[in-house]
């Protein structure tokens, strides 16, 4: 039985140059040669009825949110229980916290262990919506996992494109889940040429990140459950693991549609880009003030997923860091591992070691005075530790 979302999604646009792409097809990034930026969806918000009273007798899931979110039929959504994960205060740190409240949104919670969850969801749905029945991804490890399970969820196929330096237990998780694995000799960019090569000799569907338009959508879901955690306010400062971006164009995205529903007003947080100092372009670009990163890979991380040479999304990701008056932090391992230990001995917080560079990185930005008293600061813990324990240990 079909069942409608009431999805408001209208049609797909260039955030460069505004062209529109036929929402009925399946899309990348913007068709114009000379352009190539990526895709956004976009919505009739001043059609929306439903209500923030409504919301709250909804399931604890992000298809919550159906209405903004491109999906238009129930039967196509592929659901694991992703999203509405909790947000924890830190509790036991006073010496670092003291003055201020931060607040960590664990998105450890979501099934396959990471926030991946979310855009994948989204992205397998909506792929399904329109036909797709074979997927193809390169992946730091977490993402790989989750297109890997939602593929298997809704009946489909995936391939994963992953760097042989990931953890096990990422190759192991998306092989249980039914993908087809290959171990590649080098970083995320090496796995980004090979799969897309697959994809156009196979006709499969290539999910890189912001290479589709969708992902975007699960991710920017962080946002719309921020502001109503928050009681429909939002934090002075939201601290970000950015390897390709997506959270902060998501959540920024989020934040710019919910003030177009009149459920948040015009404040938005200082949005803060932390990266490892193995790949760490865009805090180069921001520091520098250029519009664009350039290509950066000194090798391994232990966050893993912080290993991205260069996010396709660049412009955009430097363009919310000025637009917010945010700030960029970059991070070596060693501070990553000791940030790690510190959450779990003092929170039991076991937290992905991208988003222990955040914790430190907040300290960081506290010492400086650029994180003042009285701010409520949130960080997006974006996936658990528990599959990175070579890493760690
Ligand atoms: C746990 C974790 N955090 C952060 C990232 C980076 O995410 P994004 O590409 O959205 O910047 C990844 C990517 O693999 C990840 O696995
Ligand atoms: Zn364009």
């Amino acid at each position: 039985m079909s069942k409608a979302t009431n999805s408001l999604f209208t049609h797909l646009a260039c955030v460069e140059c505004g062209e529109q792409h036929d929402r009925h097809q399946v899309q990348y990034v913007c068709k114009n040669e000379s352009c190539k930026a990526i895709l956004s969806a976009q919505y009739d918000f001043a059609s929306n009825t439903l209500t923030k009273e409504e919301l709250k007798n909804r399931p604890a899931s992000l298809w919550r949110y159906k209405e903004f979110l491109p999906v238009v039929d129930e039967k196509n959504i592929v659901s694991l229980g992703e999203g509405f994960t909790p947000v924890l205060p830190l509790l036991n740190l006073e010496k670092y916290t003291e003055g201020k409240q931060v607040l960590l949104k664990d998105e450890s919670n979501n099934p396959t262990g990471s926030f991946k969850a979310r855009g994948l969801s989204l992205a397998v749905s909506k792929a399904k919506e329109l036909g797709v029945k074979e997927f193809v991804i390169p992946t730091a490890g977490n993402a790989g996992g989750a297109l890997a399970a939602y593929a298997a969820r809704g009946g489909l196929k995936a391939h994963v494109f992953m760097p042989k330096l990931t953890p096990a237990a990422f190759k192991f998780e998306a092989r249980l889940f039914g993908a087809d694995v290959t171990e590649v000799d080098g970083n995320i960019s090496d796995c980004g040429k090979l799969a897309n090569a697959q994809a156009a000799e196979n006709g499969w569907f290539d999910v890189s990140t912001l290479k589709e338009p969708y992902r975007l959508e699960g991710k920017k879901t962080m946002g719309y459950e921020i502001a109503e955690q928050l009681n429909w306010t939002v934090p002075d400062v939201i601290l970000y693991p950015t390897g390709g971006g997506t959270g902060i164009v998501g959540i920024w995205k989020a934040f710019n549609e919910l003030e177009q529903l009149g459920w948040i007003g015009s404040k938005r947080p200082r949005m803060v880009a932390v990266q490892s100092d193995s790949c760490n372009g865009i805090y180069t670009a921001f520091h520098q003030k250029e519009e664009r990163s350039t290509y950066k890979d000194n090798g391994f991380t232990v966050a893993n997923g912080l290993r991205v040479p260069k996010p396709y999304a660049d412009k955009v990701i430097l363009q919310v860091l000025r637009d917010s008056n945010g700030n960029s932090v970059s991070v070596n391992d060693a501070d990553i591992l000791s940030a790690l230990r510190e959450l779990g001995a003092h929170e039991g917080l076991f937290v992905a070691p991208e988003g222990a560079a955040l914790w430190h990185a907040y300290k960081v930005l506290n010492q400086e005075g650029w994180i003042k008293a009285g701010e409520t600061v949130l960080l997006l813990n974006t996936g658990s530790g528990y599959k990175y324990l070579e890493n760690i240990i």
